[in-house]
């Protein structure tokens, strides 16, 4: 897309944009969610089979794992009591709040999208053109963002931003939420992802 006569608001998106997407190598490790792993050799062997299990037990509050399932990123995100209590708040400014499009299984029909409250499990794919969002936290200076961003996802390339349940917030190109893969968990500490105990 051409951006031509850009308002001030937009000359500074476009700064952001340009700067996220130059910076995405090195911005992986210094988010404010941190990814704490990704692609362990054992679960790329595992990646282009049904299903991969996941330990999450050494995941702190606040940090996103990563693994890799058919080929795709997959974010397991451990959500803080404050980041849980900020979903609540955003059913206005989102598409589809409730997950009630068709690319959401059951469990994910509710604030927090998820089995678990804690845990966000969801495939770090851009659903507009396939881009991969950068996470971005509360009190962020992004201006793609707003001064009341409780925390979430912004993506780089034509700006669609989701919160921290992967929710695809309204006047964005993307079309829909973020993914969020068939799983189940084997225990209180490991996840199956790739299958779940749905029909
Ligand atoms: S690919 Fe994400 S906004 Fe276009």
């Amino acid at each position: 897309m051409q951006l031509t006569n850009p308002t001030e608001q937009d000359e500074e998106r476009r700064k952001w944009v340009l700067m996220t997407g130059t910076l995405a190598g090195v911005a992986l490790a210094a988010t404010a969610v941190p990814f704490v792993s990704s692609f362990a050799p054992s679960e790329r062997a595992r990646a282009m089979g049904s299903s991969v299990e996941v330990d999450i037990s050494g995941l702190a509050p606040g940090e996103t794992k990563m693994v890799e399932w058919r080929g795709k990123p997959v974010w397991i995100l451990r959500r803080t009591p404050e980041m849980l209590a900020g979903l609540a708040t955003l059913t206005d400014k989102l598409v589809d709040p409730g997950s009630e499009r068709e690319q959401q299984p059951a469990y994910a029909q509710n604030d927090h999208r998820s089995i678990n409250p804690e845990y966000l499990v969801a495939v770090g794919i851009c659903t507009h053109l396939g881009c991969s969002p950068n996470s971005v936290p509360k009190g962020s200076n992004n201006p793609s963002v707003g001064a009341d961003w409780t925390g979430g996802f912004f993506c780089p390339c034509h700006g669609s931003t989701f919160d921290l349940a992967g929710r695809v917030f309204k006047n964005k190109p993307a079309p829909t939420n973020l993914e969020v893969p068939p799983h189940k968990y084997l225990s209180a500490s490991k996840l199956l992802i790739g299958e779940d105990n749905a029909a």
